[in-house]
């Protein structure tokens, strides 16, 4: 595990874009799984920047998204899709056909699992994740004391999870149940990387570095994964650094 600190959210993400760049084009087969969620913003705008100015070609990337709530896909405005949608995929004009992601409207949710699954495979494995993490722990829609063992499945959300998810909505929203990458194939990418920015993440970010690994706190077995790199701002690095 590496951790990378810095001193500002700007500087953490020109940092962690840099690095995904490098890991991405190093590979022979590029697919990217993908978060949403605000901490991995700066990341994306800087990647979009590059591609804009001519610096940088990802037409050979391939995307599969992290996780979905359920009930939504990416006409619902606030949705995973959707602001990944707007961030990432429309500027950068991504052909749809490069990108697998859960439709949580479904009316069969274990095949989009299964979809998911079978992308990931047929493109040679996952080169990268980008993950956030909850102030609760939760990576991806596992939350804590999801079995490591489970790859794409249907995740009931904490209700802590379900309130914090309204910041991405205008209207409040049932967030009871989520589609996810499980964190077996987290642990199956070749690279993992854990972006955490702001004072509020500080306390769960002590709590993965310093914790026994368990599933109660599934971000910890990551520690496991000879991939894995963190990437904090100041804020989000002050209960973990030593006084
Ligand atoms: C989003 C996702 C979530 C977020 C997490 C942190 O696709 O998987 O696990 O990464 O909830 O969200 P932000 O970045 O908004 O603090």
């Amino acid at each position: 595990m590496e951790i990378f600190v810095s001193g500002t959210y700007q500087q953490m993400s020109v940092q962690a874009a840099e690095d995904l760049i490098n890991l991405m084009q190093a590979s022979q087969n590029k697919l990217l799984c993908i978060a949403s969620g605000d901490t991995p913003s700066g990341m994306y705008k800087e990647i979009v920047a590059k591609v804009e100015k001519g610096a940088l070609d990802i037409s050979d990337w391939n995307f599969v998204g992290l996780d979905e709530w359920v009930g939504m896909n990416g006409q619902d405005e606030g949705s995973c899709r959707y602001h990944l949608d707007k961030q990432f995929f429309y500027p950068l004009q991504i052909n749809p056909e490069k990108i697998c992601f859960f439709n949580g409207r479904a009316a069969d949710l274990e095949k989009e699992c299964a979809a998911t699954g079978d992308f990931i495979k047929q493109r040679g494995g996952t080169t990268a994740a980008i993950l956030g993490i909850g102030s609760n722990g939760h990576i991806g829609m596992n939350e804590p004391g999801t079995s490591i063992l489970l790859h794409s499945h249907v995740a009931e959300i904490a209700t802590e999870t379900q309130a914090v998810g309204q910041k991405y909505f205008t209207t409040p929203q049932r967030l009871s149940h989520g589609i996810t990458v499980g964190i077996a194939d987290l642990m199956e990418a070749k690279h993992v990387l854990l972006l955490a920015s702001g004072s509020k993440k500080a306390a769960i970010i002590k709590k993965v570095l310093e914790e026994e690994i368990s599933e109660a706190l599934p971000a910890t077995v990551l520690r496991r994964h000879a991939g894995f790199k963190i990437y904090l701002d100041a804020e989000a690095a002050k209960e973990a650094q030593p006084s």
